[in-house]
């Protein structure tokens, strides 16, 4: 049976049993295996994958972005919730709050950012005007909101290579440029999800104030321990949406492809 829908887990977010059956699952790719869980969730069967795995041990900067979303598509999932902490450069945008981005703005810097490398594997400027699905980000805003939740259904995340943390000046660099939040991992994995034709919505949680905007100095384990702290909102917020989403509904995502691959 395909898994259809998958969540992957960023930081402090650890735990795969919103699911039952849970089984092991390793998924071989040209880039690399692939460990993940797959389960159900209300008769859905759900993959669920640790971008950082189990014990954090792989930074943002060396996560195997294709690998992952590669494992993804082969085992047919459509749709992607992921979820990943971020720090807040908007006063609106509060700790423990929960935000549904539309936009990104990229300031990575050595990552694998595409399937696409030319050769066999062909030359594609994909479009990116709309990375987030709009509709998963719909079902997300109205899941939050049912469960009284306070959340944002729009926002710019901006993704940084890490995995330090930012200067007071690029945070002030980055608010005059229109972010509204920071983080290290939501690119290039929407921009690979948007590649393979799957819908992709990033559950991003604010754990702090980023850097110069917070009066103290931010460690990683503050982030954790936020993420912890708001677990059970992120597991209720993400069942919500599972228990809501059609495994089978067509959307744009799925042929962002169409008419785009040359050579
Ligand atoms: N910066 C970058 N990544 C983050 C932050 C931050 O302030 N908070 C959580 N992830």
């Amino acid at each position: 049976m395909e898994v259809k829908i998958a969540v992957i887990g960023g930081t402090g977010v650890y735990d795969p049993n919103i699911m039952t059956n849970i089984r092991d699952e390793t998924v071989g790719t040209p880039y690399g295996e692939v460990q993940l869980k797959i389960g159900n969730y209300r008769g859905k069967p759900v993959a669920f994958m640790n971008r950082h795995h189990e014990d954090h041990s792989v930074p943002p900067h060396l996560i195997n972005y294709r690998a992952n979303i590669t494992a993804l598509k082969k085992l047919g999932v459509k749709n992607i919730l992921a979820t990943g902490a971020v720090g807040s450069l908007n006063p609106a945008m509060q700790p423990g709050h929960f935000i549904f981005v539309d936009q990104f703005l990229d300031f990575t810097k050595c990552r694998q950012h595409t399937f696409f490398d030319g050769g066999m594997s062909g030359v594609v400027h994909v479009d990116m005007t709309e990375p987030y699905c709009p509709e998963l980000r719909e079902i997300l805003s109205h899941a939050a909101r049912s469960l009284g939740f306070t959340s944002h259904s729009s926002g710019t995340y901006v993704s940084c290579e890490g995995p330090r943390f930012e200067t007071a000046a690029e945070i002030k660099m980055y608010r005059l440029l229109g972010g509204d939040l920071v983080g290290m991992t939501s690119v290039p994995e929407v921009c690979l999800a948007r590649e393979s034709e799957m819908c992709y919505a990033t559950i991003a949680m604010v754990t702090n104030y980023a850097a110069g905007i917070s009066p103290s100095r931010l460690t990683h384990q503050e982030v954790v321990d936020v993420m912890m702290q708001y677990g059970e909102n992120i597991r209720k917020l993400v069942m919500q949406a599972i228990h809501w989403l059609d495994p089978d509904r067509r959307c744009d995502c799925h042929s962002a492809l169409d008419q785009v691959k040359l050579g």
